[in-house]
């Protein structure tokens, strides 16, 4: 039996819209902070006498995976045994370390640790590098190649590679305003998007702000990182709400947090760049210098009402 693990990602500068449906050229490049605490476990095991199958690993987060889901991922696994010829079936097993399907990125992680642990199963037919593997995992889900490196990491379509900052490592806290999994998939958002009248212009607008926020990252201007993150998150969730048919995740709670966290910046001067997925769960991340900060926001506005999880106290 193999084992692995793959972390999720959230992402700054977003992945939404495809060039290729078939086999997941985004209209944009990406960016994204690597979330080490938030991982998939995958297991593989032969099985005879039956088909390739899944089936959940116990975790403190089980969940069902939809048939669609199911179909997806095992379809992905298949696309891994044929690159590496392989034709005996085997039985997934995964289970995430955090609630799935609401905007945590679960699809990253898991299509990550399904490619990640196809490739240590597999090696002996073929050893291939870690940015091999990512491009084979963008294939299944174009986001999960980000997976495949620690902290800043650049999606441009064809290749993975590290983004230097001045920042170092970042306090990640995710609040859990609804953990419902959600009605519309990413795949169907990719979609749907390029039906929107916003989606003319999306590419140029992401490109410019990947521009701008590697700018202002290299020159330590963080209140510029907040501004431009806040717009990216804001026009994904537009193209959402204006595709035809329209659709959403935002609940009351993920405008709250949003409050929330704009009001502090205008009282301290300071404090987290702000995100979402394609869920209703709103993403903060903080410097580690901003401790202070964060310890003052998560226990005046958090833990009363929202489960939270986050990474403060953990060195990654
Ligand atoms: O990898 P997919 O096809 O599940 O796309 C997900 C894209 C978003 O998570 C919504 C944004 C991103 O860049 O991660």
């Amino acid at each position: 039996m193999w084992q692995a693990e793959r972390p999720s990602n959230i992402a700054l500068i977003k992945y939404m819209g495809k060039k290729n449906i078939q086999n997941n050229t985004p209209s944009n490049a990406s960016l994204s902070w690597t979330l080490q605490h938030l991982k998939t476990t995958v297991t593989l095991e032969p099985v005879v006498n039956h088909e390739d199958c899944w089936e959940a690993l116990p975790s403190d987060f089980p969940f069902v995976m939809s048939k669609k889901g199911r179909n997806k991922y095992l379809a992905h696994f298949k696309r891994l045994k044929d690159y590496f010829g392989v034709s005996d079936n085997y039985k997934i097993r995964s289970g995430n370390n955090f609630p799935a399907d609401c905007g945590i990125a679960s699809s990253a992680s898991s299509f990550a640790a399904l490619t990640e642990v196809a490739c240590q199963a597999f090696k002996d037919i073929k050893n291939i590098d870690v940015y091999q593997r990512a491009q084979l995992s963008a294939l299944g889900s174009g986001s999960s190649c980000r997976s495949f490196l620690p902290d800043w990491v650049l999606w441009d379509g064809e290749k993975i590679s590290q983004v230097e900052s001045p920042f170092g490592d970042l306090i990640h806290m995710v609040v859990i305003v609804g953990d419902q999994a959600k009605a519309v998939t990413s795949s169907e958002a990719h979609k749907f998007v390029s039906t929107s009248a916003l989606f003319e212009g999306r590419t140029e607008r992401a490109e410019q702000r990947l521009k701008v926020f590697s700018e202002n990252m290299q020159s330590k201007n963080w209140p510029a990182l907040y501004e431009i993150a806040w717009s990216e998150f804001w026009d994904m969730h537009a193209l959402f709400e204006t595709s035809n048919p329209a659709f959403g995740y935002f609940l009351s709670g993920s405008i709250e947090v949003q409050s929330l966290a704009r009001n502090f910046w205008q009282q301290k001067g300071d404090g987290p760049l702000v995100t979402m997925d394609a869920g209703p769960n709103v993403h903060l991340l903080w410097r580690r210098d901003q401790c202070d900060l964060f310890e003052e926001f998560e226990t005046h506005f958090i833990k009363n009402k929202w489960q939270s999880i986050s990474n403060f106290g953990q060195k990654t």
